[in-house]
């Protein structure tokens, strides 16, 4: 008989045995290559024996009262088709009444990685995204689940999610997929008018030039870092920024300098009603690496 004394040495076992079992692909539906990069990752961890997941359901408790629910785009079909060819096993594609019982009452707040950068803007989002999270795996008991970084805070709570309620999953960050002209992929990129979608590049551009100058060296500090994504940002026509944050890559907190964690930068900008977010990491200098 084996007797486990710690959560480590529990995780270790469950997940030496149940890893490469089930992968869980969390979705919204409106799949694009941004989501099928998530199942193919999730295919290469599933491995030969696993089986990919794939849900797709549009949350309703993870949009605010004057946001885009009802507008946000509903393909099921096309979907399908799409988690077909990438090679997931099974769709879980709950109607609206599937998920939230009329009476519910049990909710989830995350306290401390929450309430700035999207929630300060959105409040409640990351609520709803933790119940619902929540929710699907336990209902699908996935032993891995993949989501994308483009969605970083996003990521970071799920990740505290899954460490301060114990589930014995593991979280893969999978990188942003791009457009040719590095515009991040999301569904909400639909809605950009021709104009607005020439100018949106200048976010990733601007955080990946400011990404450079850190690394290089010739930016020293996080005030210039954010009054460079501002001036660079600010420049294309019809962007309005929501928020820009050179951050602690793991505590998602503000950095007042720039000494031994990771960098993150990110941003929200609106073009027209359209709310944009994108984040690069900054490599370290090949002197710290
Ligand atoms: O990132 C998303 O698409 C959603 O927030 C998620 C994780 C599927 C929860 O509804």
């Amino acid at each position: 008989m084996e007797v486990f004394r710690t959560r480590e040495e529990l995780s270790r076992w469950t997940t030496e045995r149940r890893l490469r079992d089930r992968v869980l692909v969390p979705t919204m539906g409106a799949l694009h290559r941004g989501h099928t990069s998530l199942f193919d990752r999730a295919s290469d961890l599933a491995g030969e024996t696993g089986e990919v997941l794939a849900s797709i359901f549009v949350n309703p408790t993870q949009f605010g009262p004057n946001e885009d629910f009802d507008a946000y785009p509903r393909q099921l079909e096309q979907d399908l088709t799409q988690c077909e060819r990438h090679g997931v096993t099974a769709v879980f594609a709950p109607g609206p009444g599937e998920m939230y019982l009329p009476d519910a009452s049990i909710s989830i707040t995350e306290t401390k990685l929450s309430n700035h950068l999207c929630g300060a803007s959105r409040p409640g989002h990351f609520d709803g995204v933790c119940l619902v999270v929540a929710k699907l795996f336990l209902l699908t008991q996935p032993s891995a689940a993949v989501f994308g970084e483009k969605d970083f805070q996003q990521l970071a709570i799920i990740r505290r999610l899954v460490r301060d309620l114990n589930f014995p999953i593991k979280i893969i960050g999978a990188e942003t997929v791009r457009e040719s002209d590095g515009l991040a992929m999301s569904s909400r990129n639909t809605y950009l008018s021709p104009e607005d979608r020439k100018q949106a590049p200048v976010i990733q551009q601007t955080l990946a030039e400011t990404a450079e100058a850190i690394t290089s060296g010739s930016m020293k500090t996080p005030a210039d870092a954010l009054a460079t994504m501002r001036s660079g940002i600010e420049r294309a026509r019809g962007a309005k920024i929501d928020y820009l944050a050179a951050v602690d890559a793991s505590t998602l907190e503000a950095l007042s300098e720039f000494g031994s964690s990771p960098i993150r930068l990110l941003a929200a900008v609106y073009f027209g009603k359209t709310r944009l977010i994108d984040n690069v990491g900054v490599p370290l200098s090949p002197s710290e690496s």
